[in-house]
C-alpha cells in the first residue's frame, strides 16, 4: 500500500488508551463464498438468497468476496493497514453442516489456517460464532422459535471453541439477536423469511438463551477464553415531547435494545417487554432458570451501532404503535442517519445503565456509492468524515468514563449486504466482483495512518498514562 492520505486532525488519538484495539469486521456468509465447497452445509441464508425476490438483483453469497480462497491476500491487506484486530465469524454450516454431530474437519482446518495467519500478521481475532447462518436442517425442525435450537447452538459453541480456542482468545456468541429474530421471523426481510410475530418473540428469547448457554458451555471447556454477545444498539429519540411519542420511543427501545440488554446484563426481562409481548406469551416461554442462564457473566459486551431513529406514535402500526425514521442527515446510500454523537450516547448508556464490563464497538460504518476512478483510486471522502466523527464520539465516551477497549469498522471489505445484495458498499476495501480485485479506499489509508499515529502517541504517553490511572 503506497497511497498517502491526510489525517483529520480533529480526531484526538490521545483519547484512546494504549492497547486500544483498532479493527475491522466481516461475517462468514457476507464474504466467504465457496458455498458448496469443503463439505459446507446449507444455511438459511443460502435458501433465502436463492428464493426469487428475496434479495436485490437475486444476489446470493455463493461467491461473495471469495474470501474462502483469497484470505491470504486479505490477511496481508490487514497487515498492511496495521490492523490490531479482525472480527470474523465462523460459518456454522462449514463447521457443522447439519447443526449437530461432530465438526467437519475440512472446516476446522480452514479456520485454523486463517487464525494461524492472523497470528503471524499480528492481528488479534475476535470470532463470532453466530452471524445469522443457521443450518437449514435446524430451521426445518423449527429454527430459532424452537427452544431446542438454543441447545444445539451451545453444543456447537463448545465444539468450536475446543477446536479453535487455542488460536483465538475472544469470542462473540450471537450477533444482533434483534435482527435474527425480528427481521428473520417477524417481518421476513431476512432469512428465513417468516412473518409471524409470535415466532419472532420466541426466536428472540431462544437467541438470548443460546447466548447464555454458549457462555456456560465455552467456559466449561476452556475457562481462559473471553466471551460476550454483540447487540445492535440504536439511539432512539421521541419525535416530540408529547406523551404518545415518548411512550412510542419507549416501546421501540423495549423491543430493539432492552429485550436483549436487560436479560443479558441485568438478569431479567423488563416489565414493559413482558407486557408488550403478553399476547405472544413471552412470560410462558421463559422457563424457570432461563434468566439466570442468559445472565451468565460475560467478559465484555459488543455494541454494534449504526442509527439514530426518531420515533413517532403511529396507532396504525400493529406491532409497536410506532413509526421510526432515520434522524437527519440521513445521507448514506441506505438512507441511514449520520449522527456521530449517537455513538457516544449509546456507549455511555450501556456503560451507565448496564455494565462496567469492557465494551467493544463490534460494528460501526456506513455505505456510500464508491467507485474506482480513472486513476485507479477510490476516493471515499464521505466515509472518512463519517469515521472521523464517530471515532471522535467514541473518544468522548472514553473521556466520559466508558471502558471502551476497541473499535471494529464495518467492514473490512465491500460484501454481500444481506437483502440489499452487493450494491451497498460498506468496505474500507473496494471489491470488483467481476475480477475479485481488492482496492483499498482512501478511508483504508486514513485508518492506517490513524492507527500508526495512535501507536506512536501511546508509546510516547504510556508511562504517564499508567501513572495517571494509578493515581485516579
Ligand atoms: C449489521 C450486520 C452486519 C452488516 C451491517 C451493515 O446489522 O450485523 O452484518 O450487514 O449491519
Amino acid at each position: 500500500m503506497t497511497a498517502a492520505s491526510g489525517l483529520d486532525e480533529r480526531l484526538d488519538v490521545a483519547a484512546f488508551p494504549p492497547g486500544f484495539l483498532w479493527g475491522a469486521a466481516t461475517a462468514a456468509y457476507q464474504v466467504e463464498g465457496a458455498a458448496r465447497e469443503g463439505g459446507r452445509g446449507t444455511s438459511i441464508w443460502d435458501t433465502f438468497a436463492h428464493t426469487p425476490g428475496k434479495t436485490v438483483h437475486g444476489d446470493t453469497g455463493d461467491i461473495a468476496c471469495d474470501h474462502y480462497h483469497r484470505w491470504p491476500r486479505d490477511v496481508e491487506l490487514m497487515r498492511e493497514l496495521g490492523l490490531g484486530a479482525y472480527r470474523m465469524s465462523v460459518s456454522w454450516t462449514r463447521l457443522q453442516p447439519a447443526g449437530h454431530g461432530p465438526l467437519n474437519p475440512i472446516g476446522v482446518e480452514h479456520y485454523r489456517q486463517v487464525l494461524e495467519a492472523l497470528a503471524e500478521a499480528g492481528v488479534r481475532p475476535l470470532v463470532t460464532l453466530y452471524h445469522w447462518d443457521l443450518p437449514q436442517a435446524l430451521e426445518d425442525v423449527g429454527g430459532w422459535p424452537a427452544r431446542d435450537t438454543a441447545f444445539r447452538f451451545a453444543d456447537y459453541a463448545a465444539l468450536v471453541t475446543k477446536a479453535l480456542g487455542d488460536l483465538a482468545s475472544d469470542w462473540v456468541t450471537v450477533n444482533e439477536p434483534w435482527c435474527s429474530a425480528f427481521l428473520g421471523y417477524g417481518d421476513g426481510k431476512h432469512a428465513p423469511g417468516r412473518t409471524d410475530l409470535r415466532d419472532a418473540v420466541a426466536a428472540a428469547h431462544h437467541l438470548n438463551l443460546a447466548h447464555g448457554l454458549a457462555v456456560q458451555a465455552i467456559r466449561a471447556g476452556r475457562s481462559s477464553l473471553a466471551v460476550g454477545g454483540s447487540n445492535l444498539i440504536t439511539d432512539l429519540v421521541a419525535a416530540t415531547s408529547r406523551e404518545e411519542d415518548v411512550a412510542a420511543a419507549r416501546r421501540v427501545d423495549a423491543n430493539n435494545n432492552r429485550m436483549f440488554l436487560d436479560p443479558m446484563l441485568h438478569g431479567s426481562y423488563p416489565e414493559d417487554v413482558l407486557y408488550l409481548y403478553r399476547r405472544q406469551a413471552l412470560a410462558e416461554l421463559v422457563k424457570p432458570g432461563d434468566e439466570e442462564v442468559i445472565a451468565s457473566p460475560s467478559d465484555f459486551m459488543g455494541v454494534n451501532h449504526y442509527q439514530r431513529l426518531v420515533v413517532h406514535a403511529e396507532p396504525a402500526d400493529a406491532h409497536l404503535g410506532a413509526r421510526s425514521v432515520p434522524a437527519e442527515p440521513a445521507t448514506t446510500s441506505l438512507g441511514w442517519s449520520v449522527r456521530p454523537e449517537s455513538l457516544r450516547n449509546v456507549l455511555v448508556r450501556v456503560s451507565r445503565e448496564y455494565a462496567s464490563l469492557p465494551l467493544y464497538v463490534t460494528e460501526n460504518g456506513a455505505c456510500f456509492e464508491d467507485y474506482v476512478d480513472p486513476n485507479g483510486r477510490v476516493v471515499d471522502s464521505e466515509r472518512i468524515t463519517y469515521l472521523a466523527g464517530y471515532l471522535a464520539a467514541a473518544g468522548e465516551a472514553i473521556r466520559d468514563g466508558v471502558n471502551l477497549r476497541g473499535y471494529f469498522a464495518w467492514s473490512l471489505l465491500d460484501n454481500f449486504e444481506w437483502a440489499e445484495g452487493y450494491r451497498k458498499r460498506f468496505g474500507l476495501i473496494h471489491l470488483d466482483y467481476g475480477t475479485q480485485a481488492r482496492t483499498p479506499k482512501a478511508s483504508a489509508y486514513w485508518y492506517r495512518d490513524l492507527i500508526a499515529r495512535h501507536r506512536q502517541t501511546s508509546h510516547r504517553e504510556a508511562p504517564a498514562g499508567r501513572a495517571a490511572s494509578r493515581a485516579g
